[in-house]
């Protein structure tokens, strides 16, 4: 039976021309190969650029973005609208024929309200992954996911990508789960970027962000790590999407390309 493999694409790799292009040729390869390939993808830097063009402050709280209801349609437009058509149509015409949906697509992410504090406005958390849609299209398509979902109101969340992607590979059961990001890993040191931490056990997680070794984008990464290596996925590696050809060796197995997290 052919592989399952989803793939975090950081909206913060997104940014260059060149890594894009070696990554749509790299999921070309792996699709011609006969993986199934989920894709699900984040935009933060776009949606900053359009808050700011409209003259509204992009604001984050532990690494997620404060999303009241202006901020949740422009967050949807430049997802779906921009972000996800861009990658979809770059990965069909690199030899990669994929589909690009939204966690709203056939009820694919079924969301709650998130309960925090501070209050986050429309930031969601998934209740329900109905993998329909995903199977049917994986058949014979790569398939990419905004990320978003909805709940039986019709109110639309804004959910982390890292989340979502986490989700999917539970979901699916996905042989393998890869967090793409602008790092080398995850830093012992962040500004130093010679420290990558090899290797995390999940009992290691709650102590790196408490003594603020990650902050920002990186702790939302950590507990959907830490949530997805509880339900069952077995291992999930964050690497440098910035290095050429970086999921073809995670494929691979390579060492030393990044963080990879275990369970223990
Ligand atoms: N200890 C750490 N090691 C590595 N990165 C860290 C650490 N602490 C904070 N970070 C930050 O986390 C960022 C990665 O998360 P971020 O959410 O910005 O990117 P992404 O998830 O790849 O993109 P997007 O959120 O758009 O999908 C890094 O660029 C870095 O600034
Ligand atoms: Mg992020």
């Amino acid at each position: 039976m052919s592989k399952t493999i989803v793939i975090k694409f950081g909206g913060s790799i997104a940014t260059d021309p060149k890594i894009k292009k070696g990554f749509y040729r790299d999921i070309a390869t792996l699709h011609k190969q006969g993986y199934k390939v989920v894709i699900c993808h984040g935009g933060g830097p776009e949606i900053n650029n359009f808050l700011l063009k409209l003259g509204l402050k992009p604001k984050f709280v532990n690494g997620l973005r404060v999303t009241d209801k202006e901020t949740m349609e422009i967050v949807e437009m430049v997802l779906c609208g921009k972000v996800n058509k861009e990658i979809v149509g770059a990965l069909s015409i690199n030899g990669a024929p994929s589909v690009g949906i939204s966690g709203k697509d056939a009820s694919l992410l079924i969301a709650k309200k998130m309960k925090t504090t501070p209050d986050l406005g429309f930031v969601g958390e998934i209740t329900k992954v109905n993998t329909k849609v995903l199977n049917d299209l994986l058949k014979d398509y790569v398939v990419v996911v905004s990320s978003l979902g909805i709940d039986a109101k019709e109110q639309t969340y804004n959910i982390n990508a890292d989340t979502v992607a986490t989700k999917i590979a539970q979901a699916l059961k996905a042989d393998k789960l890869v967090l793409l990001t602008n790092v080398k890993g995850v830093l012992a040191d962040a500004t130093d970027e010679f420290s990558t931490i090899m290797k995390i056990k999940t009992s290691q997680i709650a102590g790196l962000i408490k003594n603020n070794v990650v902050s920002g984008g990186m702790i939302p990464k950590m507990l959907a790590c830490r949530e997805a290596l509880a339900r069952g996925v077995k291992e999930i590696d964050i690497i440098d999407g910035r290095k050429p050809h970086a999921v073809l060796q995670a494929m691979k197995n390579t060492k030393n390309l990044g963080t990879c997290f275990v369970k223990g």
